[in-house]
């Protein structure tokens, strides 16, 4: 059966982005390996992702059959990201280190898709992931050099996306790092280039 990628870009460069690079790469071996595969496309840059607000959270947490219009316009962009999330048998999600974390594009677009009740529940015993699992591959570009450097602890990028992919039920993440686009050619050089040979690994047929 054919299967569908979905990509999801978040840096706010168009021309020159490193993630964007390593996502175009990946998204072109796939296809290679996978030539009936469908993909769906979401730019953050392009076509931002609006911020959810007071009338969004109160739909998420008011039943449907309760639903006012309002409720129901509120919370579409949710329902329709949380559709093509569900649709996706792979994820493929690029984003830069802004400020030691994911840009704001980014969280906007995480805000629409966990939600009560779709993607997480909530009882007495805890906190339970909706999403079944499904490979997940995060290109991460980084100005600086975080292994074996003063930074070392203070990108939060993997970390959060690990847990939050793992709170919506997505474990099997493999991180895709370039590091030292700003500061440091040679870890760059060396970093793109253990990036692409894993990407030909993990999307060979
Ligand atoms: C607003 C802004 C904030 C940034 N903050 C950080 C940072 O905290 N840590 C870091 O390693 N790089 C930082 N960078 C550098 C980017 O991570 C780097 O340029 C990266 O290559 C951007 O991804 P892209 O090439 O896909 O656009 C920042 C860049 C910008 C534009």
């Amino acid at each position: 059966m054919s299967q569908t990628l979905l990509r999801i870009d978040a840096s706010a460069r168009l021309a020159g982005s490193h993630s964007r690079g390593l996502a175009d790469d990946f998204q072109a071996s796939w296809q290679q390996a996978h030539p009936d595969g469908r993909v769906m496309v979401r730019d953050l840059a392009q076509t931002p992702i609006a911020q959810i607000d007071a009338l969004t959270i109160e739909g998420f947490y008011t039943a449907p059959d309760q639903h006012t219009p309002q409720h129901t316009q509120a919370t579409a962009l949710s329902d329709e990201l949380i559709a093509e999330l569900l649709a996706a048998d792979v994820l493929l999600l690029s984003t830069p280190v802004y400020n030691f974390a994911i840009p704001a594009a980014f969280k906007a677009y995480i805000d629409q898709v966990a939600r009560i009740g779709r993607t997480f529940s909530a009882d007495e015993t805890g906190l339970h992931g909706l999403v079944p699992d499904r490979p997940t591959y995060v290109a991460v570009a980084a100005g600086l050099v975080y292994h074996d450097s003063p930074f070392t602890g203070f990108n939060f990028v993997a970390p959060y996306l690990e847990e939050l992919l793992g709170f919506l039920g997505i474990t099997s993440v493999e991180f895709l790092t370039v590091e030292g686009t700003s500061v440091d050619p040679a870890a760059l050089e060396r970093t793109t280039a253990a990036a692409h040979q894993r990407i030909a690994e993990v999307t060979a047929a």
